[in-house]
């Protein structure tokens, strides 16, 4: 290389390479941090960077060496980690996306799968589907896991593999048609929904100002905006009632014996009803009354055991044995979680009265299926309710006894909720 290569050579990189190019022609063996910028070292440049890989080190210099390279390994991860959270949610919008065009549906119409590419894409409702943006789709929702993808020898005498796609145990909650009746597509929809995700946007000014976010982005509390905007009510009550089915199931499976003494049964912010529908159809010597604010009641479905009753929980809640409450603590700061204890308190027996809470108790370190979701939860709750947030045992004891409730045990389900049964004494 002539003396002008070089020096052109050394004018595209920044000072720090260069000083640390100079000590890899000066044999520096601190130079091995480099060994990824190798390929684009001109060879006559770093004969001691080269030599490095083939010749024996001095135990010393070999440790450095592996010290470096670990450095410089763990910068390169911690720049992919930074990559993916930048663009995590494109794998939301790519769920979304599968939601949207109903492909685990199409590929379930199949009998599961396996199905080409070009079958899916015929059922999709359009009369030119893009198949090429489908498959870049389809490739990354593979990666995820919510399908999965087998190379086979193309059918039909065209050359090459073909790839068939089958269902997975996570599209399998994505259904929408026959076989959907655990589905959690209406909370896909909702969650990913802008009206949702706008209020993400506020996170920082949230901490700046110590305003809600969802507040900040449509200028309404969320359940205010859900009162006059009937779209929205719609998809929030159907992605809640969603969960209930599913979540439901586990909170009857492991609490029999606590459902099996209560005559009647106040499902506080119920919302449209489902859960108390679940938990009749397991003990149907209950009497449900589910309690919501009036325009969630306005849609709410006739059930046969179920009555509905419209108001506010923090004015006055209906009478009844036992009260339940699934996803309302967590919609709240403590002080308005005891001003609903402390009415709870007086719509149950003193004596034999209890309420059934179904939420999330957290474990911010925990290594649990679901410990991580509980803190992404919390920033939920954060971001679209005033003052909710997820719990830990010690908040949950603290807001239980300043409502009224000192006495409690705590139920894990298989879900992501524990049930804390709570009694006035
Ligand atoms: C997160 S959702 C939970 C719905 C239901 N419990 C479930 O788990 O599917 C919270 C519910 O609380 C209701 N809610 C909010 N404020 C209320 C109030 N002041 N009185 C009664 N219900 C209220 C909302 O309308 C909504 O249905």
């Amino acid at each position: 290389m002539s003396g002008r290569h070089h020096h052109l050579f050394f004018f595209f990189l920044s000072n720090a390479v260069v000083s640390d190019i100079r000590r890899i022609i000066t044999g520096d063996t601190r130079v091995m941090a480099l060994k990824p910028l190798a390929p684009y070292i001109p060879t006559p440049l770093v004969p001691s960077l080269h030599a490095s890989y083939q010749n024996p080190k001095p135990k010393q210099a070999e440790r450095e060496r592996m010290e470096s390279l670990d450095e410089t390994e763990a910068t390169l991860r911690g720049q992919e980690h930074i990559w993916k959270l930048i663009h995590a949610y494109a794998d939301s919008m790519a769920l979304k996306c599968a939601v949207e065009l109903r492909l685990p549906d199409i590929i379930h119409s199949y009998g599961g799968g396996p199905v080409t590419l070009a079958q899916i894409a015929s059922r999709i409702p359009s009369p030119s589907p893009g198949t090429a943006y489908l498959a870049r789709i389809m490739r990354l929702l593979v990666r995820k896991n919510i399908f999965c993808a087998n190379r086979c020898q193309a059918d039909g005498g065209h050359e090459g593999t073909e790839i068939l796609y089958s269902l997975t145990p996570s599209s399998r909650w994505l259904l929408q048609g026959p076989g959907s009746e655990l589905s959690l597509t209406p909370l896909v929809l909702m969650a990913t929904h802008p009206w949702m995700m706008s209020p993400w946007h506020c996170l920082g000014d949230c901490v700046r100002t110590g305003d809600v976010a969802f507040e900040m982005a449509h200028g309404h509390k969320i359940w205010d905006f859900a009162s006059e905007n009937p779209e929205f009510n719609r998809l929030f009550n159907d992605g809640m009632a969603c969960l209930s089915g599913i979540l439901v199931r586990g909170i009857v499976e492991v609490y029999k014996d606590g459902f099996k003494s209560i005559g009647s049964l106040v499902d506080v912010g119920g919302g449209v009803g489902r859960t108390l529908v679940e938990i009749i159809k397991s003990f149907p010597h209950i009497q449900g009354i589910n309690f919501d604010l009036p325009h969630v009641i306005a849609i709410a479905p006739n059930h046969d055991g179920v009555s509905h009753v419209g108001g506010d929980m923090f004015e006055t809640i209906p009478q009844a044995d036992a009260i339940f409450m699934k996803a309302i603590m967590h919609d709240w700061g403590d002080e308005d979680c005891i001003k609903i204890l402390k009415n709870c308190r007086k719509a149950i027996p003193e004596k034999n009265g209890k309420v059934i809470i179904a939420d999330m108790v957290l474990k911010p370190e925990g290594n649990g299926m679901f410990d991580e979701t509980g803190l992404v939860l919390d920033l939920v709750m954060l971001v679209h309710c005033s003052g909710g947030k997820e719990r830990d045992e010690l908040e949950w004891k603290k807001i239980l006894e300043e409502g009224g409730f000192p006495r409690y045990n705590i139920i894990k389900t298989l879900s992501l909720l524990s049930i804390i049964e709570a009694y006035p004494m």
